[in-house]
């Protein structure tokens, strides 16, 4: 549970650091701002992933399960 997702937002971080550099490179400001744009909600996912299994690991699946019930 979410380590699917975080796995792919990690991978989503490398790709848009990679894009980034090539901005840079290509003197491209306006995509590089856009890709920078992307890379801090990417980061953002990944620190809300983190926190969750955290969450996952501490409580278990099914208390947490049951806590996304009741929101
Ligand atoms: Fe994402």
């Amino acid at each position: 549970m979410h380590k699917l997702d975080l796995t792919l937002e990690q991978e989503a971080v490398v790709r848009l650091n990679k894009a980034i550099v090539l901005c840079l490179d290509k003197r491209d400001a306006g995509t590089r701002e856009l890709l920078e744009h992307l890379l801090g909600e990417e980061e953002d996912s990944i620190e809300w992933l983190e926190a969750q299994l955290t969450i996952v690991n501490d409580i278990g699946r099914e208390r947490y399960l049951s806590e996304q019930l009741r929101e």
